[in-house]
């Protein structure tokens, strides 16, 4: 599979945010976006998303058009920003509710990626009594249990403790070697290194380099 983003611009209120993005992005590579702060890095993993309409160019999942063809890509996983859960269901009830939706995994699979974060599936605790690393963690496993084609986490190692980042790069690699697409933003120089194959430099909305990670 393959996505290409092609001469994609968005303009909020007069403001350029992605700036003639093109891209092309294959299966079993993991790509680091880096970029300062406002740069553009969410909002081109929203426009891969299919959470923002460009005001001109387009993204292609395979050969189908978002906003044409379909509204969403069919098989994703994203972390963005504040994740939103139910404050009064714990993790795995949270997590079973959103795999309802599809209904593709059971029980086990969700305990599965309960475990992977280093969250306990069988822990009582109600959301809302959830540490902020424990939110973000409970956020990628929600992106990955459904082991989704494309994988989007956006700064998915803030406020995790030096075990959960083994962890969640053990994630990456398993979805990247399962064949996903998988996208990450980090501001850690050295992390992105790690855990990207290709960089994607991002500044003011623009793609200014893409290179190998070394
Ligand atoms: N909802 C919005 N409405 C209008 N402009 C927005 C909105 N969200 C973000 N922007 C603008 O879009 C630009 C890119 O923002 P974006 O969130 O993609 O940056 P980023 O690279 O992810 O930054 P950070 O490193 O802080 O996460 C910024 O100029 C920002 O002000
Ligand atoms: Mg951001």
């Amino acid at each position: 599979m393959e996505i290409i983003v092609n001469d994609y611009t968005k303009t909020i209120k007069g403001a350029t945010v992605l700036d003639h993005v093109n891209l092309k992005l294959h299966s079993g590579v993991c790509y680091g976006f880096k970029g300062k702060n406002g740069s553009g890095k969410t909002m081109l993993m929203r426009a891969i998303s299919g959470l923002i309409n460009p005001s001109s160019g387009y993204v292609k999942i395979g050969d189908k058009q978002l906003g044409k063809d379909l509204s969403f890509p069919e098989s994703i996983g994203i972390l963005l920003e504040n994740p939103a859960f139910l404050d009064n269901y714990t993790g795995y009830a949270n997590l079973k509710l959103l795999a309802d939706i599809q209904g593709k995994i059971k029980e086990k699979e969700i305990k599965e990626a309960l475990s992977a974060v280093g969250l306990d599936p069988e822990d009582k605790r109600k959301y809302k009594k959830y540490s902020l690393g424990m939110k973000q963690k409970l956020g990628i496993a929600a992106a990955v249990m459904e082991k989704p084609e494309i994988v989007i986490l956006d700064e998915p190692i803030n406020a995790i403790d030096e075990e959960g980042v083994v962890l969640v790069k053990k994630i990456i690699f398993e979805a990247k070697n399962r064949g996903a697409i998988v996208i990450v933003a980090c501001h850690d120089k050295e992390e992105l290194m790690e855990l990207a194959d290709e960089i994607v430099e991002i500044s003011a909305g623009k793609i200014v380099e893409k290179k190998e990670a070394v």
